[in-house]
């Protein structure tokens, strides 16, 4: 291959996804859908690769010509401190979701907020986030990856819970330093997050919690009313247990699905230029989560 990510011989482009573990990815159908409707010949894999190994399969991405990559949990903030150039969302966030071979360059990018804040307003028919209010829950990876621009989105404050403060405060003071922003960090407990509920219009959860079935819901279901808007960045399990008591309460509810079609998007027009066939995407996202089998 060569180092413009093209292969000579068999002029197929391979992209993919990096994960720890990977299998479950619904990323390589909805982007060789992408790839085939357009008549682009390329190919995108998943790739399980543990942390630890990570800069080592970077270093051979950087030589073996693979044309771009996702990267997926756990390796979005190990990629960052691997690669030397980046987008400005990516400097921003510290998180690398999209990585272009731009010659034998790793190039870094964050396309995660960019998937949140276009599902957020396709899933709640939102056409602002003027004045609203925004209760983040989690200050891992997923939230550093969508605090600012959510923050940046014309909202009037961003109100981050986490189970560990310090955490929480950290981006909150970082969040609120970049936009000026109104930012507000929280315990991820009952009691401070009741204290604040009544203000908020959007809750968004950021943390792992819910990736395992039969986890408890990170807020107690007491928080939850009609005319909240309550959205889960997992998308499997599809029905978490928030979003389950969210619905109980008459709440509007998504799961993530939206995020990783919109994420994805981006990813694709930033790769090949072109405009991403969101509704070939979505398709594809659909089949695979309404499979029999699953
Ligand atoms: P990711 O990249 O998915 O964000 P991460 O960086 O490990 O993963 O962050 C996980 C987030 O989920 C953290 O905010 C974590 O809280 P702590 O900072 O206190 O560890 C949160 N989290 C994980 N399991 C949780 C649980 N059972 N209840 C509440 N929060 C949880």
């Amino acid at each position: 291959m060569t180092s413009s990510g093209r292969n000579p011989e068999k002029k197929r482009a391979i992209y993919g996804v990096v994960g720890f573990p990977v299998k479950h990815s619904l990323s390589p159908g909805m982007h060789n859908a992408a790839f085939k409707s357009l008549g682009i010949k390329a190919t995108y894999l998943a790739f399980e690769v543990k942390p630890e190994d990570l800069p080592e399969f970077l270093k051979y991405v950087n030589s073996s010509g693979i044309a771009g990559l996702n990267l997926t949990v756990p390796h979005k903030e190990i990629a960052y401190k691997c690669l030397r150039n980046f987008s400005s969302e990516a400097k921003s966030t510290g998180t690398v979701n999209t990585i272009t071979n731009r010659g034998g360059k790793l190039h870094g990018d964050s396309t995660d907020a960019h998937g949140l804040l276009a599902s957020l307003k396709e899933e709640f028919n939102i056409r602002t986030f003027k004045n609203k209010t925004i209760l983040l829950l989690g200050a891992g990876g997923a939230a550093f990856a969508v605090a600012e621009k959510l923050a940046l989105s014309g909202i009037k404050t961003l109100y981050v819970a986490n189970r560990t403060l310090e955490k929480a405060d950290k981006l909150t003071q970082k969040t609120e330093r970049a936009t000026g922003v109104k930012c507000v960090a929280l315990p991820l407990d009952a009691k401070a997050v009741s204290a604040i509920i009544a203000d908020v219009d959007i809750l968004i959860n950021a943390t792992s919690a819910g990736l395992k079935r039969g986890v408890k819901s990170p807020i107690p279901a007491a928080s939850l009313r009609k005319g909240l808007f309550v959205y889960d960045m997992i998308y499997n399990p599809p029905l978490t247990a928030l979003l389950k008591e969210a619905k109980k309460a008459g709440a509007k509810t998504s799961n993530g699905l939206g995020m990783l079609l919109h994420q994805g998007a981006k990813s694709f027009s930033i790769w090949t230029g072109k405009k991403a066939p969101l509704n070939v995407m979505r398709n594809a996202l659909k089949k695979a989560t309404h499979h029999p089998c699953k």
